[in-house]
């Protein structure tokens, strides 16, 4: 080593070079901005290593349940249009995806983290969506994990408008859902991240309530799908708070 190398100089260039070499490759996805929302179509696995970290990530991943090989319960069930959209549920998410959302943002929102809750920490917090007898599903409510040392929530929301609505995609959430439960975030946050994007339902969400949105879907169809729904919430007036029609929350008596 010469008298003259100067350590420091060359970590920032390393530094420079790491970073430019990472702008390159997030800009080799298909990119899409829409409003406060930007919108990656790719893979998580490789996208999230290259963005900046996010103050919470609200998401619903594939659980593993791989409805697409249960045809004749969900034939039954009125799910036979959309199984053929569900090869993608047949694999949980691996841990080393839900240590990476753990460590990109202050704050998390994991949807269905019931089905893997051996790979995240214990918590005070669980956000419960009862469907309200919603007798087309498969369950009667679903369960989200949540970061936060708070108490349990629950929010009564269905009886048949989930699947009404316009479904676009086989497991969309309601957007009032999706609301609520970034509405139990602490105010401070203002961006939100969501890899497993589906139907974009989070970057609506995102939209109606003023916060920044990045999003991550692998499926060329559901992220064109999501580009236009996001479109059209930002095409809508947004309500103030008191004129939001009220979906109806209940503490948890645990
Ligand atoms: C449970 S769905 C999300 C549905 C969404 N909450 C909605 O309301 O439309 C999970 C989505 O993750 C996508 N996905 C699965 N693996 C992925 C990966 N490695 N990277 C990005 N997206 C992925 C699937 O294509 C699917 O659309």
């Amino acid at each position: 080593m010469t008298d003259d190398y100067d350590a420091a100089d060359d970590s920032r260039k390393s530094y420079d070079v790491c970073i430019a070499a990472m702008g390159e490759k997030l800009r080799s996805f298909r990119r899409e901005q829409i409003g406060d929302a930007t919108l990656y179509l790719g893979d998580c696995r490789e996208i999230l290593p290259l963005l900046p970290k996010v103050d919470a990530v609200v998401t619903d991943p594939p659980y593993g349940i791989d409805y697409g090989n249960k045809g004749s319960f969900q034939a039954s069930h009125g799910w036979r249009d959309l199984r053929e959209n569900l090869t993608w549920d047949t694999e949980r998410p691996p841990p080393e995806i839900i240590t990476a959302l753990l460590a990109c943002s202050e704050d998390q929102i994991i949807w269905g983290g019931n089905y893997f809750s051996d790979m995240l920490p214990p918590t005070m917090q669980w956000l419960i969506w009862d469907k309200g007898q919603f007798d087309f599903s498969l369950a009667d409510f679903e369960m989200a994990w949540s970061s936060q040392e708070k108490a349990a929530r629950r929010i009564v929301y269905g009886r048949g408008r989930a699947v009404q609505d316009g479904k676009v995609h086989p497991t969309q959430k309601p957007v009032e859902v999706m609301k609520w439960c970034i509405e139990q975030l602490p105010d401070k946050c203002k961006t939100v991240l969501d890899p497993f994007m589906g139907s974009g339902t989070t970057g609506v969400a995102c939209a109606a309530l003023g916060k920044h949105f990045t999003g991550i879907e692998r499926e060329p169809k559901y992220f064109d799908i999501a580009c236009k729904r996001i479109d059209d919430a930002y095409r809508q007036p947004r309500l103030f708070k008191d004129e939001a029609p009220k979906a109806k929350q209940e503490a948890l008596a645990l």
